[in-house]
């Protein structure tokens, strides 16, 4: 009996030997196939919105101008197309084929993965590829609000410097019939027929009277400038560029470090508030056609101004509300969109040409210019915009002649 059972035992231990020698042999085999690198993968049906914060956020973060990340509700509206959103595709391989891309370029591919990696430990890769269909300027709708007040101080710089690149694309909403400005600019010069008041109510009908225009217009694109804002339209272009325009995109500047309160009238009575965040007007903010074609129930032919007297918001905030409350999806938060509200001098100069709007305000009594040097002295040019100007397209015709010797 004791030496059967020896013999037992050992039969089960070589049995098990060869048991476990088979097992090392099938595991490779059996192990599904590896991934790329060691990245944490995005789900299948990730939120193109939520990767393109990412992004948009990575972009400032080594400027040391982060803004907490907004990590409420997801965006229900997005990711519903899986097929459009590709992954792992740095922004190098992107629409930057033409090479028009001015002085920031290297700069923004070289952040992204270190801010994204900082910020979500993800790998920070845009929405989007750019091998097919690269975005263009004409494929924009920038709309510029003013006043009658503005047309010669404001418009005419507008018109000297940037908007001279953008002519086509660019739109004047305004309160008053001037057929000289109409004249003198060549300009696309809307008369919306709202009060030059500085109310709620007449600056949502310009809004309204906007967002129909770009409805019209079939951009893929829309972008609300102030008519203090220098658009950077090399840096608006490749931001823009990491989207698609059918995804659903809200990108801007938060005027708050928190979300705004209301209550909520549109979808109840008023009894319970909602929470959302808004792209501050003045700093410039841009939709997608995408997401503008979905705000229409509640945008479109004049519905826009019914829907802020409901909320009794300005004409920043109602856009911030019927996205982000009604329609659920996050404004994408971005520090590359600057107003005359925040403290412009702070920005560091070595940035200020890879930013996306760039403002000026407080002649009056402390001026507040973002800090550029060089070419035109303070009293020249005040709003430092010829500056700007001049380093952008130093070709034009009244900018000084750059040096030879330090051309190339
Ligand atoms: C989803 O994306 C594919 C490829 O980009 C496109 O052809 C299709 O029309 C999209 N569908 C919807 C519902 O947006
Ligand atoms: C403003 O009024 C003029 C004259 O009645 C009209 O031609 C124009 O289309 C109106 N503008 C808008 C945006 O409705």
């Amino acid at each position: 009996m004791h030496i059967a059972s020896v013999g037992v035992s050992k039969l089960c231990f070589l049995l098990s030997l060869a048991f476990c020698g088979l097992l090392l042999v099938l595991i490779p085999t059996l192990q599904p196939p590896p991934r790329h690198g060691d990245l944490p993968q995005p789900r299948p049906h990730a939120k193109p919105a939520r990767q393109g914060k990412d992004l948009a956020n990575s972009v400032h973060n080594p400027g040391g101008l982060v803004l907490p990340v907004h990590a409420g509700k997801m965006p229900l509206a997005t990711g519903r197309n899986g097929s459009s959103v590709r992954h792992g595709i740095s922004i190098e391989t992107g629409d930057t084929s033409n090479g028009d891309y001015g002085p920031g370029r290297a700069t923004y591919a070289q952040k992204s993965p270190q801010g994204g990696s900082l910020l979500r430990g993800k790998n920070g890769a845009p929405p989007r590829s750019g091998s097919r269909d690269p975005l263009e300027l004409k494929d924009i709708f920038i709309a510029v609000k003013t006043t009658r007040k503005y047309h010669k101080s404001r418009l005419g710089l507008l018109f000297q410097t940037w908007v001279s690149q953008a002519k086509e694309q660019t739109h004047i909403f305004t309160d008053s019939e001037d057929k000289e400005l109409r004249m003198s600019s060549g300009a696309n010069i809307i008369n919306t027929n709202c009060s030059a008041a500085h109310t709620r109510q007449a600056l949502c009908c310009k809004m309204s009277v906007e967002y129909d225009k770009f409805i019209e217009s079939q951009k893929k694109w829309f972008c609300h400038m102030d008519d203090d804002n220098y658009v950077i339209l090399p840096s608006l272009l490749r931001l823009l560029s990491s989207y698609h325009h059918s995804q659903d995109v809200y990108l801007g500047r938060p005027s708050l470090d928190h979300p705004i309160e209301a209550a909520e009238r549109v979808k109840s009575d008023g009894s319970v508030s909602v929470k959302f965040w808004f792209a501050t007007g003045g700093a410039g903010f841009c939709i997608s056609r995408g997401l503008a074609l979905k705000m229409s129930p509640w945008a479109s032919l004049g519905n826009f101004i019914s829907t802020a007297e409901k909320i009794r918001l300005p004409d920043d905030c109602t856009i911030g509300y019927i996205i982000e409350a009604l329609l659920e999806v996050s404004l994408t938060h971005t520090h590359l969109f600057h107003s005359h509200l925040e403290n412009l001098q702070k920005l560091p100069a070595e940035t200020v040409l890879e930013q996306v709007t760039l403002s000026y305000g407080g002649f009056e009594n402390r001026r507040n210019v973002v800090s550029v040097g060089g070419t035109f002295s303070l009293i020249e040019d005040p709003s430092r915009f010829k500056t700007v100007h001049c380093l952008l397209y130093p070709d034009t015709d009244w900018c000084p002649r750059v040096n030879p010797r330090q051309k190339n």
